[in-house]
């Protein structure tokens, strides 16, 4: 029996050898449940481990819940393109909002059935589907995503789980401000304004601290099936950074570079991109987080292209800065190096064992003794003034991603990612003013030497140079 349902799930949704784990003869399921037409999603056993290494830290008889993130609004009867909850995600692998999940320490007794985990999810329904896509229901979130139990979120208000019969309940983030879907029982609202009066009654059992450190720890390291998809995104983001070296020239505006970038992105299978790209041009090269795009370049440019793709969940975060002309002026030449010393002296601290602010200690280093040697500061306090953000953050399903800001250990993706930001008006000599430079690139933390996993995308002055000068497929 087990052989037969494996086939006929493999067969009908197409997933052969994908997720290939044993199941169990009761769970013989309608199988026309979904269409999963990606063959390399983290799998059901991957987020089944995972699960497994939380339990390993939750304490005897308790419970851990996640809620899934809520559908956001755009504008009127229009919402953004749904984002999963990453812990959500990466404990169940379910893409879907309204849902709720129950991980158990132990076995636990539901509805006379004794289950690892709960999930109280969307069921399948026709006339919904027509407009919002396929989804898993409860019987494909069990057949496909191999979670233990799945139930109508309709039935989470009736279903007898009181959290007095655990000794900790650990509880992650409720958002406060859902708006109700009207007419829908068991929408995110419903489910979570049950889960605040049920969590109401055990304050005193709740130690959701616990939980945010241990989705910290576990996201921070990467298993090989993280990273297959981690790189995958990050290969794309170098592709998309090569094409718009060989493309980019003063006549193009911001918006049309980011035209170029995102159809990389989507045209390599990236679902979109991590964060809003950023494509500042000249003034714009200095403001960090700058994402109107409308600006034309002008010839004596810099851009700032900090991008990331994001693959199966995955985001990268690669930055290089570029002249518009397809050559560095003396000035820009000269902060771009001392941006990349101070970069390669911040790689070069990523070492198992370091601290976290290490590499930025090292990249600050550098930038405070350069800029004093330039006569642009005086003095290490006024670097804050050019270099006012951090040197890393870890990367993973989300670009800023959870960790525990301790040690560098190994399997963890750092970026690193220092600059240099003059804006008009800055207290030295204008020749300096409107650039803006940033490097960054992706840092895998080894027992060795780090590795740099976004070095495809070209990053000394002669080598961008170099490559400005080949012809782009976006060009006539
Ligand atoms: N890539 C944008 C940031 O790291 O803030
Ligand atoms: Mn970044």
């Amino acid at each position: 029996m087990i052989q037969k349902i494996f086939c006929v799930v493999c067969f009908s949704l197409g997933i052969a050898g994908h997720y290939g784990q044993e199941i169990p003869e009761q769970k013989e399921l309608k199988s026309d449940v979904i269409t999963i037409y990606d063959q390399d999603l983290l799998t059901a056993s991957f987020h089944s481990e995972r699960r497994q290494e939380l339990r390993k830290r939750m304490a005897p008889n308790s419970v851990a819940i996640f809620l899934a993130n809520p559908i956001r609004n755009r504008s009127n009867d229009i919402n953004f393109e749904y984002h999963q909850d990453p812990n959500f995600y990466y404990f169940t692998g379910l893409n879907e909002p309204h849902a709720l999940i129950m991980i158990f320490k132990s076995p636990t007794k539901i509805d006379d059935e004794v289950v690892d985990e709960v999930v109280f999810m969307q069921e399948k329904d026709p006339e919904t589907e027509v407009w919002d896509g396929k989804r898993y229901g409860t019987s494909g979130a069990q057949m496909i995503l191999g979670l233990d139990m799945a139930k109508e979120n309709q039935t989470f208000h009736k279903t007898k789980i009181d959290l007095n019969d655990f000794n900790v309940v650990y509880a992650g983030k409720i958002h406060k401000d859902i708006r109700d879907v009207p007419f829908k029982n068991g929408d995110l609202y419903d489910l979570s304004a049950k889960l605040m009066v049920k969590l109401d009654k055990v304050k005193g059992k709740q130690r959701n601290n616990e939980l945010t450190m241990w989705c910290a720890e576990l996201r921070e390291k990467k298993t090989k099936e993280e990273m297959v998809l981690l790189e995958k995104a990050i290969s794309i983001t170098c592709d998309a950074q090569k094409e718009i070296m060989r493309a980019l020239n003063p006549e193009m505006k911001e918006y049309q570079a980011e035209a170029l970038v995102e159809f990389v992105f989507k045209n390599s299978g990236a679902e979109y991109p991590g964060f809003p790209s950023i494509l500042g041009s000249g003034e714009n090269s200095c403001i960090l987080h700058y994402t109107s795009s409308r600006k034309p370049m002008m010839k004596n440019d810099l851009l700032v292209c900090d991008i990331g793709a994001e693959y199966h969940g995955y985001t990268a975060d690669v930055t290089r800065t570029l002249p518009a002309s397809g050559k560095f002026s003396y000035e820009q030449e000269t902060i771009y190096k001392i941006v990349l010393e101070a970069q390669q002296a911040g790689i070069d601290a990523c070492l198992d064992g370091n601290n976290f602010w290490d590499p930025n200690i090292a990249a600050t280093t550098v930038l405070s003794q350069r800029m004093k040697e330039l006569g642009i500061i005086k003095n290490s306090s006024e670097l804050r003034r050019y270099f006012m953000h951090g040197t890393s953050h870890y990367l993973g399903l989300d670009v800023h991603d959870v960790g525990r800001y301790g040690k560098l250990e190994d399997k963890q993706v750092i970026t690193v990612e220092p600059g240099i930001y003059i804006p008009a008006g800055s207290p030295c000599d204008r020749k300096w003013w409107n650039i803006g430079v940033r490097i960054e690139d992706d840092i895998l933390i080894t027992p060795g030497k780090p590795v740099n996993l976004s070095e495809c995308a070209p990053r000394t002055v002669e080598d961008i140079e170099a490559l400005m000068l080949e012809k782009s497929k976006f060009n006539n």
